[in-house]
């Protein structure tokens, strides 16, 4: 990952996607910005989701996925859907898609080929990854939201780990 070109006082936007905007991407960004919050880099970033989809826009999270959150003391209620759009990719310095579908949908809609350093899998910041997609938890059991919670909690971790390092931000250590 590169940082894009920045002066200091720049804000970082972060982009997370995913199929329906209701499970991995909203949580993602939700534990994100709690990681952020906890290192006092709140005023350095931007932090949305979208999905590629439509289907849900408008709605609040899947309330498997927010009771999950909830129980690792993450809030996904003040979450709307929202659709991914070109515009996006102007608009954000790094999108983070959870899986290789979400990948093609979104590489699929820069038609000029000018994104594509912007675009990459979630996972691949997972310090223990197993496979390079973010399950998708939507028609499996009760487990599969806990175990998304735990992917995109200590791949989040080592995330900002890296933005920290790539655009040299100031940071509170170990919180
Ligand atoms: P998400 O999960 O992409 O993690 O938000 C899904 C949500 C909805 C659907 C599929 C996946 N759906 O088919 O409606």
């Amino acid at each position: 990952m590169k940082s894009t070109s920045h002066n200091s006082k720049d804000k970082i936007h972060i982009l997370f996607v995913c199929l329906g905007n209701i499970c991995r991407s909203p949580l993602a960004e939700a534990v994100f910005k709690e990681k952020v919050r906890r290192a006092n880099l709140e005023d350095r970033f931007v932090i949305h989701s979208s999905g590629t989809g439509n289907w849900h826009v408008g709605e609040g999270a899947d309330r498997r996925m927010q009771a999950t959150a909830k129980k690792y003391g993450v809030s996904l209620d003040e979450h709307v859907a929202r659709q991914f759009q070109r515009s996006d990719f102007e608009q954000y310095d790094h999108i983070f898609v959870m899986d290789k579908d979400n990948l093609h949908d979104v590489l699929f809609l820069d038609t000029e080929d000018r994104y594509g350093n912007k675009v990459m899998l979630f996972r691949e910041f997972d310090p223990t990854p197993d496979c390079y997609h973010v399950p998708d938890p939507y028609y499996g059991g009760e487990r599969g939201f806990d175990e998304v919670y735990e992917i995109v909690d200590r791949t989040a971790t080592k995330l900002l780990e890296r933005l920290i390092e790539e655009y040299d931000l100031d940071h509170i250590e170990n919180v």
